[in-house]
């Protein structure tokens, strides 16, 4: 682990790359989807978009290893005590700052564990996650898990926005920008990002192996 260096850099490379930003910006269109969609029962849509929505966490979490720059754990997860010195005296990093680091360590978890107890989740009514026969008894469970992740991902998303809200409007720092056009104001890049395909194919792999899981599942339903 290392720490985030700060911006101030000559150089004029996203800091954000496309596949980030892609992945960024679909969470919360998906996650609003799965909030309408488990709210009404649509299950159809509910584990869909549900699975899209892991597989591109996975991809996102495997980006994190071999992704560019700002976009790497080993760049942006620092010591505590680096985040405690960062609360105190602040500062401006072209990536993640030391507390948003661990923040996007906390939210991408919970999407995780949100997606990966939704397949071994079932309604005992109509819906059945397609791990659910894995689960066995413990799949009661498991839809409890479900339920509670997503009250504190609720919270986390809430605390989130409001972090966003405080640095973009209060800090003056162009945080929205950045995420939207990959780079603006102080943040920028010293390294050519990775390039999308990359992403795109450590997404289609996760999607393939994420559909060649259930296809082996036991009794999986058949409309897998
Ligand atoms: C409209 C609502 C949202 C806005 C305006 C927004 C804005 C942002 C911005 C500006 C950043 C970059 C922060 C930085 O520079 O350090 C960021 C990062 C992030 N946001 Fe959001 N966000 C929104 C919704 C969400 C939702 C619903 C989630 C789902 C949990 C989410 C998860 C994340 C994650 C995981 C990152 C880290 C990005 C990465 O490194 O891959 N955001 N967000």
């Amino acid at each position: 682990m290392r720490s985030s260096p700060s911006a101030v850099n000559g150089a004029d490379y996203p800091v954000w790359d496309a596949f980030i930003r892609l992945a960024h910006w679909y969470l919360p269109v998906a996650v609003g989807v799965m909030w309408w969609s488990g709210e009404q029962g649509r299950m159809d849509i509910h584990q869909w978009v549900g699975l899209s929505l892991l597989c591109v966490v996975v991809a996102r979490v495997l980006w994190g290893l071999i992704g560019s720059q700002a976009a790497r754990f080993a760049y942006f997860v620092v010591p505590p005590s680096v985040a405690w010195q960062y609360l105190r005296r602040g500062g401006q990093y072209a990536g993640h700052n030391p507390l948003g680091g661990w923040s996007v360590i906390a939210m991408l978890l919970l999407l995780l564990l949100q997606g990966v107890s939704g397949l071994f989740s079932r309604d005992d009514v109509l819906f059945e996650g397609p791990f659910s026969y894995w689960a066995g008894e413990r799949s009661g469970a498991v839809t409890e898990w479900h339920l509670i992740n997503w009250q504190v991902l609720q919270a986390l998303i809430a605390v989130h926005l409001v972090a966003v809200a405080w640095y973009q409007w209060r800090k003056r720092q162009p945080l929205i920008q950045a995420m939207w056009r990959g780079k603006a104001g102080y943040k920028m890049s010293s390294t050519p990002p990775q390039p999308l395909w990359i992403a795109l194919l450590i997404l289609v792999m996760a999607g393939a192996s994420l559909w060649g899981l259930i296809a082996l599942a036991p009794q999986a339903p058949s409309y897998y």
